[in-house]
């Protein structure tokens, strides 16, 4: 297309922009005003310096959401991370999800111990300070519950917002002492093949994970966002597996030990199993799968009239980096590359903008990520190869309707 007019610059069908657009700067006439300056006036002096700073007043209905406590137990359940709101791609620590099962202990920093333990030459306990004096990593990564996103496995689309639907997907830096060290401090029997990590909690939530994740880029994470902690997050002390199903990084963590087998426990056994079509469960299914999700605009963040709009989304998968996203303005019947912003890193949230300008009619927005293993599929393509009855790993396509008032909801296409 020769037409030197950048708004005219089409990527796909229904108005999406060629991503040009974003880098050519402003979105003009996407609707600010222009004000005339207020005559100075005098000014109280304000609030007073803070130990400890918070959210401005008036962003106080950016909330975890969705407390989903389960019936008959205490403190277990998820609260999730309010997507629509937020920005970028680190999620404040006190906004990151939660999934508890038996709530959250209070454990003294002074008092915690965590044992390594089992198929090693010498066992070992590391206080936290014993762990704070250890060489440590940083990286930032997403976590992922792999129960994330299963509220679209529903016949019908649910009235949910984006948080609902898709927040227990968060990520921060995490810092924390490689575990390959602790492990050849011990001295691996060379038989051991398995570590099964076990939480301070009430619940003692314990995990197997296989020897090679350990010995590759798990950590034990001490800090989180360049802050200690959050005690929702597993304070003093939690284990960190990159890319992995959430649960599997077992929070407050107490022991690890090594062995030549899983432990086959009931959060390995009667949950976080993936039950597929002929009845026969699969174990293990650590990765967290390819996927995308458009944030802005999303349900409860209506459109206010025709016009220019940026889209605004996350893009993650447990196998590496995100390749590329696409992103359709007309139920899939064509799609445009999104613009990946910043630094694409492994492990990590990738957040994609693209430009659209909406002529105000009904449509659906989508869409998709692909990583080394391939796209993000349809809902129907999943469903087909799933099953009706697995419950984790839900990465399929959302779709965004939009009505002609501006107002968004769930759907399926
Ligand atoms: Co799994």
């Amino acid at each position: 297309m020769a037409d030197k007019d950048p708004l005219h610059d089409r990527a796909a069908g229904n108005g999406l922009l060629h991503r040009r657009m974003l880098l050519q700067g402003g979105l003009a006439g996407a609707g600010g005003l222009v004000l005339q300056r207020a005559a100075a006036a005098g000014r109280a002096p304000g609030a007073p310096l803070s130990g400890y700073g918070a959210p401005s007043r008036f962003e106080q209905a950016v909330q975890r959401g969705d407390f989903s406590n389960q019936p008959g137990t205490l403190g277990s359940g998820a609260s999730r991370t309010p997507l629509q709101f937020l920005e970028g791609t680190l999620t404040p620590s006190g906004l990151h999800f939660e999934r508890h099962h038996s709530g959250v202990p209070e454990l003294d920093p002074a008092q915690h111990k965590l044992t390594l333990h089992g198929r090693v030459r010498r066992n070992l306990e590391f206080s936290t300070e014993d762990l704070l004096r250890y060489p440590m990593v940083s990286r930032i990564m997403f976590l992922e519950c792999s129960g994330n996103s299963a509220a679209n496995l529903s016949a019908q689309p649910k009235a949910l917002d984006c948080g609902h639907i898709h927040g227990l997907v968060s990520a921060s830096e995490w810092t924390g002492v490689p575990v390959s060290v602790l492990l050849q401090e011990a001295g691996l029997d060379p038989a051991a093949s398995w570590v099964i990590a076990e939480g301070a909690d009430a619940a003692r939530m314990n995990r197997s994970i296989p020897m090679h994740k350990m010995l590759d880029d798990a950590i034990i994470a001490l800090y989180q966002n360049g802050e200690r902690l959050r005690a929702e997050n597993g304070y003093p002390m939690r284990l960190f597996l990159p890319g992995y199903e959430g649960n599997a990084s077992v929070k407050w963590l107490r022991y690890l030990q090594v062995s030549t087998q899983p432990a086959m426990s009931r959060q390995e056994t009667s949950k976080y199993t993936d039950l597929g079509k002929d009845g026969t469960a699969e174990v293990f299914t650590f990765p967290m799968q390819v996927k995308s999700v458009i944030t802005s605009p999303s349900p409860g963040l209506h459109l206010r009239g025709p016009g220019l709009y940026e889209i605004s989304g996350l893009a993650w998968t447990g196998n590496g980096a995100v390749n590329k996203v696409e992103v359709s303005a007309d139920g899939g019947a064509s799609w445009a590359e999104a613009a990946l912003d910043g630094v694409v890193l492994p492990q990590a949230l990738t957040r994609f903008r693209m430009v659209w300008q909406w002529d105000g009619a009904p449509c659906v927005l989508l869409s998709r990520a692909v990583d080394s293993s391939g796209t993000q599929p349809s809902r129907e393509a999943l469903l087909k190869r799933m099953g009706q009855r697995f419950f984790y790993h839900y990465n399929a396509i959302q779709a965004w309707r939009v009505g002609a008032d501006g107002q968004l909801q769930n759907t399926y296409v």
